[in-house]
């Protein structure tokens, strides 16, 4: 009796862990939106799992521990399509849009079409057919007619249910079957190919390749470690299901079962609208975490669908709008070297000047030598550039077919090149370095960074001036700036009074900054602008931040032990006293104001996020506002910001948010909140 009561209870923790399972892996892979660390879903897939191992009998094919299964695929069945899974056709300017448009408007007027646009995910489209609510099968597009059979690695994707859950009691279909796109996040593909690469193994040339590298494994279990996520786009057979009639009521109906859909679908009424959309998208599809190509452009009732038709290829009422191409081939002219802050330097290359995306491109960062030794690129190579998510371009890969034999070897300098002094490379860093800290260049670069808005914000210390004062050596090392005179100053070139006098106040002025900004000004390696502001909360002054051990710094949870060595270094370095002590002398502040706690301490625990302007007050004073009661600020969107005031004219920090379903308020709120209103 007794035993038969213990198994119900464990029969009934494993549901709840399941469905605890269920519901954070909804949070996380289709959400964005976790709630737990990876911690604690891990602890709750560890008890899970030992449960089933102690009473296999409980086990179900749909539980999470299921996902993986132990056996490995001798080949990829094929799987014949319930109808095609076609392509589309490819549009490239606005023009011509409206050409499509005019196209289908013969078989439908405009005026009744309604339009839904998205982004076009560059992935490899599958397709997954629910069975009575269970997964059946999955299958790659392959030909368009028959596809590969991938049910068990589809089956290992989070985000994907094993069963069909109807939220608001509507009836789960017999026959269900959803097509998307498998992707994976620009972070996670760059996060594997590191540990490919540590491991020694093929990386993937972008994330499209390593979703459809991950995707076709044999071993269930190497796709169930990659990171690959699915959204749904668009259907196939459906069977016994509540009837829609448009494709947003498709999408929404997926919602209702928890599937993955899809996102920032929008359905339009007039052309003109989606034309917006997709330009809007095109200057903004760096801002997302995975890669699109373009914008999809489908009629949204199912019934105008039928009467405009399909070609045998594809439909007549969708289009692709396609993106310009960010990559272009050019000539490798030479490489030059280029020497940062820190001594680092990194090659550079300069390119036959070539458009690319709509900009024309002449340069492009190689990052480091093992990135030259990697892509087995030389001097005089014809290669293929890219403009991806950051502003620099890239060069993806040598066009090997168009090499003569003549191109010459890129040689890791021996000597730095701005001051001559001999390059050093400390093991296991792959950057090489100069370790003159008074080496012009890491000088120049030191001021620039010293000078800028997040540090000590001296307007019109720029990189023209850093440059210039360096090069008639007004300024040998960082803490000279504080030493200059006006005579000095003027003897520059397109130097006047004026712009003397207010690049000396500004220099001036930069001396009342609080400790956080000056710690970070000096830029320490591994000290950013968060770390140097919690540095200098933490110790108050500069004096007892540089008498703190090793030990101490790193007790402080934002500090690790890299940081903390670095923080040693640099005050351990005889450069770097003289500069600080050069600084104390011209009266620069070393003390952090004690920020007074005012009021309640409402956003205790918060990290609050503006965008946009504020019409009471600058962002700067309401920063300060949340600081004062408790809260941080910071300067960007993250899963883990609590809160985001939208002020007017919002950036796509608003976006950010309501794509992770961060609690959004509006001025008036947030004056309410702080007691102004
Ligand atoms: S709708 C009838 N929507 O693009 C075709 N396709 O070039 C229905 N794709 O094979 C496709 N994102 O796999 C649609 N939002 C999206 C898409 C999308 C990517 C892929 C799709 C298709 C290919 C066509």
């Amino acid at each position: 009796m007794k035993e038969k009561i213990d198994k119900q209870k464990v029969l009934s923790r494993i549901k709840q862990l399941r469905e605890l399972i269920k519901y954070h892996d909804y949070r996380y892979y289709v959400l964005n939106q976790p709630e737990i660390s990876d911690y604690e879903y891990d602890k709750l897939y560890k008890e899970l799992k030992q449960l089933e191992e102690q009473y296999p009998e409980f086990i179900t094919p749909d539980s999470p521990t299921q996902r993986v299964s132990g056996e490995v695929i001798k080949e990829f069945k094929p799987i014949k399509h319930t109808f095609p899974m076609l392509s589309l056709d490819n549009t490239y300017s606005e023009n011509e849009i409206y050409d499509w448009a005019e196209r289908i408007s013969k078989y439908v007027p405009l005026k009744n079409l309604e339009f839904i646009v998205e982004p076009k995910l560059d992935g490899l489209s599958c397709t997954i057919h629910y069975v009575d609510g269970k997964l059946h099968t999955a299958a790659t597009r392959g030909d368009g007619e028959t596809g590969e059979d991938v049910t068990l690695n589809v089956k290992t994707i989070r985000s994907v249910p094993l069963t069909l859950e109807s939220k608001h009691k509507l009836p789960i279909p017999k026959f269900f079957e959803v097509r998307g796109e498998v992707i994976m996040f620009k972070k996670d593909f760059e996060k594997l190919n590191k540990e490919l690469q540590q491991k020694g193994q093929q990386t993937f040339a972008n994330p499209r390749n390593a979703a459809s590298g991950s995707l076709r494994q044999k071993d269930p279990k190497i796709t169930a470690s990659r990171p690959l996520r699915f959204y749904i786009h668009s259907y196939g057979k459906i069977e016994g299901s509540t009837k829609v009639e448009s494709d947003e009521e498709f999408l929404e109906l997926c919602k209702n079962f928890s599937l993955p859909v899809i996102q920032y679908f929008k359905v339009c009424k007039t052309i003109d609208e989606v034309v917006k959309y997709c330009l809007e998208w095109q200057n903004k599809r760096d801002e997302l975490e995975y890669e699109i190509d373009g914008m999809v452009i489908k009629v949204n009732q199912l019934k105008f669908r039928d009467t405009i038709g399909s070609t045998l290829k594809a439909p007549r009422w969708a289009i692709a709008y396609k993106f310009p191409a960010r990559q272009a081939t050019t000539v490798l002219k030479s490489v030059v070297m280029q020497v940062g802050r820190t001594g680092v330097i990194t090659p550079v290359a300069e390119l036959e000047p070539v458009e690319c995306g709509g900009v024309t491109i002449s340069r492009a960062t190689l990052h480091n030598f093992d990135e030259i030794k990697r892509l087995g690129v030389r001097i005089g190579d014809t290669v293929l550039v890219e403009r991806a998510g950051e502003v620099i371009p890239k060069i993806v890969k040598v066009v090997e077919s168009k090499r003569t034999g003549k191109e010459k070897e890129i040689e890791i300098p021996k000597k730095c090149p701005v001051c001559g002094s001999n390059v050093v490379k400390e093991e296991p860093e792959v950057a090489y370095r100069c370790p003159n800290s008074s080496c012009p260049a890491q000088v120049i670069n030191s001021i620039i960074h010293f000078a800028k808005r997040e540090a000590m914000d001296i307007e019109g210390l720029g990189e023209s001036v850093a440059e210039l004062l360096v090069e008639k050596k007004l300024v040998k090392k960082l803490s000279d700036i504080y030493y200059l005179t006006k005579e000095q100053l003027l003897s520059l070139p397109l130097f006047k009074e004026k712009k003397a006098n207010n690049l000396l106040t500004a220099i001036e002025r930069s001396k009342q900054k609080p400790l956080s900004k000056l710690l970070y000004g000096l830029g320490i390696r591994h000290v950013g602008e968060k770390a140097a502001e919690v540095l200098a909360e933490r110790f108050s002054s500069m004096e007892k931040l540089m008498q703190a051990s090793e030990i101490e710094l790193q007790s402080i949870p934002e500090v690790g032990p890299v940081m903390a060595k670095s923080i040693k270094e640099f005050f351990a370095n005889k450069y770097s006293q003289e500069i600080i002590t050069q600084l104390k002398k011209a009266g620069v502040n070393m003390i952090q104001p004690k920020v007074e706690k005012k009021g309640a301490q409402i956003f205790a625990g918060m990290t609050v996020v503006f965008t946009g302007e504020l019409d009471s007050m600058t962002r700067t004073q309401a920063e300060e506002i949340v600081k004062q009661m408790g809260g941080n600020t910071a300067s960007s969107v993250s899963r883990s910001t609590s809160l985001v005031v939208v002020g007017r004219n919002p950036g796509s920090k608003y976006e950010k948010a309501k794509q992770l379903g961060i609690r959004i308020i509006y001025e008036d709120e947030f004056l309410q909140m702080i007691g102004q209103k």
